[in-house]
């Protein structure tokens, strides 16, 4: 996601580049401005409301702006990123777009301040006001949202700028030259969105070498637990003889063991361009502890593929590798792959229900070649890479 604020004094500039910016990287525009205008043409009681303190040139209430933003963002959830246009406007209201951020399991990448001098607010606004309509551009009502940007307004910066988020713009510049700045910025904050992959799939699916695949093609760090806990045990470390016992009985290996094992492959993975992760999560819980995760770098995942393939077919892929030396120490006995898959139909399962109640995930078909399935998981990494970044 890239969710952005556009920020600037009255005529700064805000609306004119937002009209470019939503188009060319497919946000969903949110102007506070814009939707207490249509709030006031449908008459309705929040529009009322607003108009008196709009006419004058003063800010509406932070519980008026609340609940116009919320109704816009929970009527888009599909939305691929924002673009806010006059809002957060006040100390509160930037703690408030933290929290709705929150909400929507994102966070605002970055501030952009439009910077003009007074004067050219006032005479850019004149000049709109000869046709635009608003009741708010005229001279002392110009003044006067002036007067409340200063006041209110301006002391937001700060909280922006104490979080190395925000980005000065000479605003007095051609429309074209504050545009290719914004742009840069915002293709600059866009190569730093990951692309975290969730690969899901009955054990025998081919997840595991498929996501290899995958990973290595797109420059991926994969990230699957099996092989980190089989690491473990060939280093014979502590954590590899505990592992060791809760394969033999065939249960899954308590979370904490797992969470540490991610953790450190998160922070040692610096530069990464984005993660694949297999076998992870198998439960509810540990599809929050991913959350989590992901959450504490400022991540989040970014597509979930589950490879479909009958039932049959997976009995006669597993029964076939055991008899491989491609063995994993949990496909040697029909017993042990009857519980594999059972653990997986009874809690797993469950993990992709929980996605599919929230994102859309994309299913692709297992059976064919090795290649052809590739060829069918390259094309979704592909496209869910292209609308990341
Ligand atoms: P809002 O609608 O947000 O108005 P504003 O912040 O005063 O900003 P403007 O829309 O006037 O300016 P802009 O920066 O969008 O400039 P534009 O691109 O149009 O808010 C209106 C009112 O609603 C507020 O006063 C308040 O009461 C209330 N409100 C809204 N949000 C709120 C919130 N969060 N909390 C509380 N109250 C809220 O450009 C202006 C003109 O300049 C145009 O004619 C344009 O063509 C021209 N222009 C633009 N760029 C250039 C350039 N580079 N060179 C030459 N001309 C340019
Ligand atoms: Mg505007």
């Amino acid at each position: 996601m890239l969710n952005i604020a556009l920020f600037g004094p009255p005529g700064a500039g805000k609306g004119t580049q937002s009209e470019y910016l939503v188009k060319r990287f497919n946000l969903f525009y949110i102007s506070t401005g814009d939707l207490l205008r249509r709030e006031m043409e449908a008459g309705s009681k929040l529009g009322e409301e607003a108009r008196g303190i709009i006419a004058s040139g003063g800010l509406v209430s932070d519980e008026i702006i609340v609940q116009i933003i919320e109704k816009t963002i929970t009527e888009n959830p599909q939305a691929s990123g924002f673009l806010f246009d006059g809002f957060p406007r006040t100390f509160v209201q930037a703690y408030i777009l933290d929290g709705l951020m929150i909400k929507l399991n994102t966070s605002l990448n970055c501030l952009i301040n439009l910077q003009i001098p007074e004067d050219l607010s006032v005479s850019r606004l004149l000049k709109r006001g000869e046709t635009s309509g608003r009741l708010d551009d005229n001279e002392t009502v110009i003044r006067n949202r002036l007067r409340e940007y200063h006041e209110k307004t301006l002391p937001v910066l700060r909280f922006y700028q104490d979080k190395g988020q925000c980005h000065d713009i000479d605003g007095t510049r051609t429309v074209e030259e504050v545009r290719a700045d914004i742009v840069r910025i915002l293709e600059r904050e866009l190569e730093k969105n990951l692309f975290n992959l969730v690969l899901f799939g009955y054990p025998g699916s081919g997840r595991g070498s498929q996501g290899l695949a995958l990973a290595k093609k797109f420059g991926l760090e994969y990230i699957a637990t099996g092989r980190m806990l089989d690491e473990e045990i060939r280093k014979c470390s502590d954590i590899g003889r505990a592992v060791t016992a809760h394969y033999e009985s065939g249960h899954l290996v308590p979370d904490e063991i797992v969470v540490r094992l991610i953790e450190r492959k998160l922070e040692q993975s610096g530069g990464a361009r984005g993660f694949i992760f297999k076998g992870f999560p198998r439960t509810l819980v540990q599809s929050y502890i991913l959350d989590g995760l992901l959450r504490k770098h400022g991540w989040g995942i970014s597509k979930v593929i589950d490879i479909e393939v009958p039932t049959l077919e997976l009995i006669r892929r597993l029964d076939a590798r055991s008899h491989t030396e491609r063995r994993m120490p949990y496909d040697s006995s029909t017993a042990r792959i009857v519980k594999r898959l059972q653990e997986h139909e009874t809690k797993t399962i469950p993990v992709i229900g929980k996605y599919k109640a929230h994102r859309e995930v994309v299913t692709v078909d297992g059976t064919g070649t090795f290649e052809q399935v590739f060829q069918r998981l390259s094309l979704e990494v592909e496209a869910g890479i292209h609308t990341t970044r």
